[in-house]
């Protein structure tokens, strides 16, 4: 599709939740590029502030805490005078690695607000902006670890398997209208917040995928729903464990997470 062609149907505004760094703000430079004008959200002002002064196009800025009950009201009504064709909802990482039992409480559960409350809050109020003005896109960013269960990552993996399912069905449900639903599974990728998590426990992934690679694809494959497994050979085939039993699935997802982040 051509930069005009994107501009039409998904501009001229795009809403992308968390923004400030990582594969995000890689969304908010690649919509900027193509001449749609990106609402930057996240928590740390400043950030947000650096990347929309840099960016060659009119940008907003909305601070918001995506796992505050509020955050998808605040979001929708800081927005409510534009017209918005692309919603990116792409914070989503990891905050409570480790075993289930040994996680904090508040930290498993802010997680599933972020990742789950208030994606289906932010997909009810944009999802019915979108659908109304019957062309657009809604993009949930969702993670390998949502393929199957495993050790280590037992809350965000399902609330990976949330987003991907939730991205799936409205894609179903909104295609007549003319909306775009993608869910996109990622792979490693070269984030900041991946980098900490890395550093923190002395690990190493090997090559990690670029965020500019991840904006870039997703922004040409909007249409290629319902689900982009980003880094696969076929990244609209089958799930990446195909017919393996699922018990085996979780077994080598499981034995890979401790191998990788041992103690
Ligand atoms: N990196 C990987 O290897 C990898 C692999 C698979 C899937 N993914 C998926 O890719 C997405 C991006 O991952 P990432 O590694 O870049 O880390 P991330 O921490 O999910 O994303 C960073 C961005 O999200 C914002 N953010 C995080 N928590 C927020 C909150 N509570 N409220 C508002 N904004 C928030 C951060 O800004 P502030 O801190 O300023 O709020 C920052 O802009 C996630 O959905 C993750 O599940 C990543």
């Amino acid at each position: 599709m051509s930069d005009t062609g994107f501009y039409h149907r998904y501009g001229p505004w795009a809403v992308v939740l968390g923004a400030s760094d990582g594969t995000g703000e890689a969304f908010a430079r690649a919509l900027a590029d193509r001449g749609v004008r990106p609402v930057l959200v996240a928590r740390r002002a400043s950030l947000l502030q650096q990347v929309a002064d840099s960016l060659p196009v009119p940008s907003r800025v909305v601070v918001a805490d995506l796992a505050a009950p509020d955050a998808a009201q605040r979001i929708d009504e800081a927005t409510g005078d534009l017209d918005v064709g692309l919603v990116v909802y792409n914070a989503g990482a990891n905050t409570a690695d480790g075993d289930f039992l040994a996680a904090d409480e508040d930290a498993l559960l802010s997680m599933v607000d972020r990742n789950c409350s208030t994606v289906v809050r932010v997909a009810l109020r944009f999802g019915a902006r979108l659908v109304r003005r019957g062309a657009g896109g809604l993009v949930l960013v969702s993670s390998w670890g949502a393929w199957a269960g495993s050790a280590g990552i037992a809350t965000y993996s399902a609330t990976k398997a949330f987003d991907l399912l939730l991205a799936e069905s409205l894609w179903a449900e909104w295609r007549e209208h003319g909306v775009d639903v993608l869910a996109l599974a990622l792979t490693a990728t070269d984030t900041p917040t991946l980098r900490r998590m890395l550093e923190e426990r002395g690990a190493d992934l090997g090559e990690l995928v670029a965020p500019e690679a991840v904006a870039a694809q997703a922004l040409d494959h909007l249409a290629d729903g319902p689900t982009w497994n980003l880094g696969a050979a076929d990244p609209t085939g089958p799930a990446p464990f195909g017919d393996m039993r699922r018990r085996d699935a979780v077994a080598l997802l499981s034995s890979a997470h401790r191998s990788l982040f041992a103690e």
